[in-house]
């Protein structure tokens, strides 16, 4: 069949120049540029035969090039080498989508753990499950009909991921045991050097890539609190997604210090064991009911087998479930507004049901409703927390922790409380600077434009969420403004991908060298966000880490907007928010792109080039002549 291609396509176009009287134009040259990528991003010249030389006519000529041809067809796109960095849920989808959606890429997946899952593998606290239904926290293309419980146990959802990269052989991609140290730029060669350490040979070497999508999650680089005196205690001292699952905490004393998600579920989770529980909030939170109606309880809420059995062999029962539980997602947003209806139902509701679950106590409940607006931390329905510090086995301590000692915690007031083990629910780098130094343009680290104490913009500065001006080929995945406040995370994921997919396959088949946003789309994004954020309860005064753990700070957790907008901001990207540089001669943006004004599809004779007639019926217009992997000559999926 190559030999076809070549013989056809040599055949037409020297046809083509017999019949041509053109003089002293540039005739191509079929020598094809050395991209300053490695190889082997461009196809060996292989399809157009030395044209013959066009004899000179008098009086006629034609304007003469700067550049040459370059012999290659439009629809080979070159081969892109593309680094993931983190297997969390993220970066599974990145292992499903991207070789599904991008011709040609050489992907690789870094994970510093032995395994995929992130999140759901590293954190086996007492407790941890999902707090979104289990039906609506899994990937949309591969639904999951036997979910043992409505919110899902931590093991069960890591298995699920690691399921979901067996199913599609995301494993091909992976090099387990391999935490990337530093990335840095090459602006010569246009590429992103890896710095990897091997954890299994402690051996460290340099990779390259052209492009890098960060999947290293928002919670992944926890830290233990800086307290004075914290490294001379002696008992157990535990981050919580760091567990450690040999100490039997049966009857012990122990401290839970933070009052977000994590500590919350440890609290709840922990009480019921332990003989005496000392839990450190320094802020106070709003307890929700729920997410969106769907009711929690701390005990486990099984789906039945029949359900499962229902749902296993009903496709039409389950998708209806399905979307009627996952609609409630993309429902929640007009209670981010300040001053909204919705926002002053929350807050009558959450403190009428804080008060019930307080009635043992009933002077706590003063002590931990917010003054803030509900929505301003991220919510957590929290079932089974406030019953807990109701008990006598609890105290729950306002008291700012002033130091650790060899056995216990010393609050500002003098109080020292002796324990067993303390439980440190600090959550993790919420300024989102990646742990690891990213140097782009001029070696500048994102750490020195990020980082709010001395950096330039002492905020996770970005367009969009997807890159930062002077970090090129470098997108983030889940990063700043990575989801809607309503909405769901893997939804939210898999579209991101989906968009980065667009970029990758532009590159790909323009012979786009480098693409980066420009700074002014970027500071628009940020007055946009400025603009909107103060519009919303998330600019309310709380710490949270939506504004990195500063009240009054920027918001970079969320997406300003719903999650029905960021969606459709993603399925149309900007390209004029973008500045490229090229492969090919003279930089010309065309001349590798256009290559030698063939596609190799028609050079095919067994090429099917009218696949967009359809039987009628078939065509949806609003798609018609836009799909991508539908050029003539391309088999349809
Ligand atoms: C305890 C807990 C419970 C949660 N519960 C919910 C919930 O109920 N609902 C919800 O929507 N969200 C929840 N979240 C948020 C959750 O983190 C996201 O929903 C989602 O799992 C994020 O996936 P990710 O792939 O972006 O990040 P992660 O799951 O954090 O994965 C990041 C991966 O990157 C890897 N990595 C990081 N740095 C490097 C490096 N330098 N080199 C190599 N690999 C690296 C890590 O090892 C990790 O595997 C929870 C978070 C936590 C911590
Ligand atoms: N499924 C679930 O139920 C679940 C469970 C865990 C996590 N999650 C997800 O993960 C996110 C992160 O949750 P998280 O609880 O790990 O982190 P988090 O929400 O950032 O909470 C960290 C807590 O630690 C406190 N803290 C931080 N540093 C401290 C210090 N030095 N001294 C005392 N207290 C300190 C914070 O107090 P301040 O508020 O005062 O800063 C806060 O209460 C959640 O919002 C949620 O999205 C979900």
């Amino acid at each position: 069949m190559a030999t076809d291609i070549i013989s056809n396509h040599a055949a037409f176009v020297a046809q083509k120049l017999d019949g041509l009287s053109i003089r002293e134009t540039q005739l191509p040259v079929h020598t094809v540029p050395e991209p300053k990528t490695s190889e082997p991003e461009v196809q060996p010249p292989h399809h157009v035969t030395e044209p013959k030389p066009v004899a000179e006519t008098s009086g006629f000529s034609y304007p003469k090039s700067r550049i040459s041809l370059v012999d290659r067809f439009i629809d080979e796109p070159r081969a892109l080498r593309v680094a993931v960095i983190g297997g969390g849920l993220a970066g599974v989808l990145a292992g499903v989508l991207l070789p599904a959606k991008v011709p040609n890429i050489q992907l690789t997946i870094y994970e510093k753990n032995h395994d995929f899952g992130g999140t759901w593998l590293e954190n086996v606290y007492p407790g941890v499950r999902c707090d979104i239904p289990s039906h609506v926290y899994q990937a949309t293309f591969e639904p999951k009909t036997d979910w043992s419980d409505q919110f899902a146990p931590g093991a069960e959802i890591r298995d699920y991921w690691q399921g979901v990269a067996t199913k599609y052989g995301v494993h091909q991609y992976a090099r387990f045991g391999h935490r990337v140290e530093e990335l840095s730029w090459d602006e010569e060669a246009s590429v992103w050097n890896i710095t990897v350490h091997d954890l299994s040979t402690g051996e460290t070497r340099t990779d390259t890539a052209d492009f890098v999508l960060t999947a290293i999650g928002r919670f992944n680089a926890w830290k233990l609190p800086d307290y004075a005196g914290i490294n001379e205690y002696r008992g157990i001292l535990r981050h919580a997604s760091h567990w450690d699952a040999d100490f039997d905490v049966a009857g012990k004393s122990v401290a839970v210090i933070g009052n977000g998600a994590s500590g919350i579920q440890l609290v709840a989770n922990l009480q019921k064991v332990v003989g005496r529980l000392d839990h450190y909030a320094r802020n106070k939170t709003w307890i929700a009911a729920s997410w969106a109606g769907d009711e929690r309880t701390l005990e486990p809420q099984p789906y039945t087998e029949e359900q499962k059995k229902e749902f296993a062999s009903n496709p039409e029962v389950y998708l209806k479930f399905r979307k009627e539980l996952e609609d409630k997602y993309w429902r929640r947003f007009g209670a981010f507004f300040r001053g909204s209806p919705d926002n002053a139902a929350l807050r009558e509701r959450f403190t009428e049901i804080m008060r019930q679950r307080l009635a043992r106590k009933p002077e706590l409940l003063e002590r931990i409703v917010p003054d803030f607006s509900p929505n301003c931390r991220r919510l957590t329905p929290g079932p089974g927390y406030l019953e807990a510090l109701a008990q006598d086995n609890v105290e729950y301590i306002t008291t700012p922790i002033a130091r650790f000692t060899g056995t216990g915690i010393v609050t500002t007031d003098g109080v020292e409380r002796q324990v067993d083990a303390v439980f440190c629910a600090t959550g993790a780098n919420v300024d989102m600077v990646p742990p690891f130094a990213i140097r782009g343009r001029g070696g500048r680290t994102l750490r020195d434009v990020w980082d709010p104490k001395g950096g330039d913009r002492q905020f996770p500065y970005s367009y969009l969420g997807q890159a930062t001006p002077g970090f090129p080929n470098l997108f983030f995945v889940h990063g700043p403004h990575g989801t809607g406040p309503s909405g769901t995370v893997p939804h939210s994921v898999e579209n991101q991908l989906s968009m980065y997919a667009r970029f990758l396959r532009k590159a790909s088949r323009e012979g786009i060298r480098s693409m980066e946003p420009l700074a002014r789309a970027a500071d628009e994004f940020v007055e946009y966000a400025d603009a909107f954020f103060a519009a919303t309860v998330l600019s309310d005064p709380c710490s949270s880490w939506y504004n990195g753990g500063r009240p009054g700070q920027r918001i970079h957790g969320v997406w300003p907007g719903s999650a029905g907008h960021v969606t459709a901001v993603r399925r149309e990207p900007r390209w004029e928010d973008w500045e490229y540089t090229y492969l090919g001669p003279e930089g010309n943006r065309f001349a590798w792109y256009f290559g030698s004004g063939w596609t190799a599809k028609e050079a095919d004779a067994g090429s099917d080039m009218t696949n967009y007639l359809k039987v009628p019926g078939e065509v949806d217009l609003r798609d018609l002549h836009e799909s991508w992997w539908e050029l003539p000559g391309v088999k349809s999926p």
